[in-house]
């Protein structure tokens, strides 16, 4: 087979073909420099490849923050014939999303994003159907208590839940991954659907088992080759997978927005999606905001909010028990704070002001756990010069978090788990400018009122009844920090011991 490749009828042609890419190559980078503009630096690329083979694909946050010790804050790798634009260390992230909030502010939707979400929902869509189903979502988020009292409850009722699903391994270790999970999702569900769901129910752990599957597959080095080459897709078995799991996953949806359909009554609102088809009923006659009311937007809106608000608190807080396990002088400290300024009666948010070790422990678990390293990409509205370069509407950003929440100028000890980072010599709780877990400007997470207050009240509520500890016979040393591959980060699979303390 080969030797008939190399006769020479094919070989010449396969030459000729080579020779072809290398000239439309060459056109292509000489034009795109001929505009006199400053443009931002870069390593070299290679023709088609891009930068690709300077980055690793399953660590691309890293090989980009390695990039950026050499060509600076804001610099363009290639991503095949891909530009992108990145930005690195907190003051150009916070000085694009901030200050230039309007022309950093839209969304870039790659191939992947556009088969998960067709240009539905909040998180992949731009425009005004981005804009409305955004606002309405926040509005609806805090009508259902968003930094309220009314979810503080529910949030309280699912951590007794989950300490009882604790309770139940005796002090034995196990893997928290799932519960930790349900319960997370259990509280979006609550705004979603009205409901909670038993941690046994089917529906539930099969579009846990889909979100998972979803976000693991898009971090993969196959789904990177897919963004740059999307013929490529039917080939890539990821990119299968991930199909098949996005179809299940929206099918769970489906089903459950026709049931709530059913017995749907405009004078009670039960939920988001209640809210969403009272509000269409409103709009019905508006033709400009009422056309995005429809099927789609409700469906990808939803999954968005259930995927966006499931998997990062509950890998966060994941990565909370891992570190109070693995340093137990630090545990030590949040054990002896919540003993003397809570002792065993309930906790509140009210707490919160009053608990200033264990808020900066939660700040420095967010900070050194970076679980969405790359942000989610970002597109700009219009041509801009920003730090003196000329970046053309339309140009794929890449707002590095790792940069910014492991920046050198900004953070004493950026590489270690230190909560004096969010603490002033008298011990009392200071925000710091760099703390950007959840980005920041136009596109920042709407979640981030409702993620606070479960990682508080998760976090607390657990350390209040349990000691985490590794599993007999490990040490402290011996647990391991690093991530596994995802598109968010989160601990690879471990046990703890959840040791009741009382
Ligand atoms: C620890 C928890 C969380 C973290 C670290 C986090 C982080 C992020 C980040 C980094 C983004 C991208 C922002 C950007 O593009 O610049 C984002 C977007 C988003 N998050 Fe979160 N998030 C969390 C929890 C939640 C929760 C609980 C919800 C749901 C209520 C949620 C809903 C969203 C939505 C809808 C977007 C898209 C916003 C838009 O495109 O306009 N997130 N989040």
């Amino acid at each position: 087979m080969f030797e008939e490749f190399l006769q020479a009828p094919a070989l010449a042609s396969w030459l000729g073909l080579l020779a072809g890419l290398l000239a439309v190559y060459l056109l292509y980078s000489s034009w795109t420099f001929q505009d006199n503009q400053k443009h931002p630096p870069g390593p070299r690329r290679l023709p088609l490849l891009g930068n690709l083979h300077q980055l690793d694909l399953e660590k691309v946050d890293k090989s980009l923050l390695k990039l950026s010790k050499r060509y600076g804050p804001v610099f363009t790798v290639y991503f095949g014939l891909k530009k992108v634009v990145v930005l690195a260390g907190s003051k150009a992230v916070r000085q694009a999303l901030i200050n230039h909030a309007e022309e950093f502010g839209e969304r870039e939707i790659s191939p992947l994003f556009h088969d998960f979400a067709k240009g539905h929902g909040i998180v992949f869509s731009n425009g005004d159907g981005w804009k409305e189903m955004r606002r309405f979502t926040l509005t609806t988020l805090k009508d259902f208590g968003m930094g309220k009292r009314l979810i503080e409850e529910k949030i309280s009722e699912e951590c007794h839940n989950l300490m009882e699903e604790f309770e139940k391994h005796k002090g034995k270790a196990f893997d928290n991954t799932m519960i930790m999970t349900y319960a997370a999702s259990n509280i979006i569900s609550a705004i979603i659907f009205g409901k909670r769901f038993d941690f046994k129910d089917p529906v539930l752990r099969d579009m846990v088992e889909n979100d998972k599957e979803i976000i693991r597959l898009a971090g993969t080095a196959s789904i990177v080759i897919y963004n740059t080459f999307p013929m490529l897709g039917p080939w890539l078995k990821n990119w299968r997978d991930f199909m098949k799991n996005t179809e299940d996953y929206k099918q769970h949806f489906l089903q459950l927005v026709n049931k709530l359909r059913e017995t749907f009554n405009p004078d009670i609102c039960r939920c988001f999606i209640d809210a969403f088809c009272t509000r269409k009923l409103s709009l019905e006659d508006s033709d400009a905001q009422g056309v995005h009311y429809h099927d789609d937007n409700l469906v990808g809106s939803v999954m968005d909010l259930f995927g966006a608000g499931t998997d990062t608190t509950s890998n966060t807080l994941r990565w909370s028990l891992l570190l109070m396990a693995k340093y137990p002088q630090i545990q030590d400290r949040v054990q002896e704070e919540l003993s003397r300024v809570v002792g065993d009666r309930q906790i509140t948010m009210e707490d919160r002001r009053n608990l200033p070790y264990i808020d900066a422990v939660i700040h420095e678990t967010q900070r050194f756990a970076n679980i969405v390293p790359t942000s989610v990409t970002h597109s700009t509205s219009r041509d801009v010069t920003f730090q003196g370069y000329f970046i053309e509407k339309g140009t794929t950003v890449l707002p590095l978090l790792t940069s910014v929440l492991y920046d050198e100028s900004e953070w004493e000890t950026p590489n270690t788990f230190n909560p004096s980072h969010f603490l002033d010599k008298e011990g009392k709780f200071i925000k710091r400018d760099a703390f950007l877990p959840f980005s920041a400007g136009r596109r920042a997470c709407l979640g981030e009122g409702l993620a606070r207050m479960e990682l508080f009240l998760f976090f607390t509520h657990l350390l209040q009844r349990f000691r985490f500890t590794p599993a007999p016979g490990m040490s402290e040393d011996q647990l391991d920090l690093t991530p596994a591959v995802g598109f968010t980060l989160s601990p690879l699979p471990h046990q703890l011991c959840a040791v009741s303390r009382h």
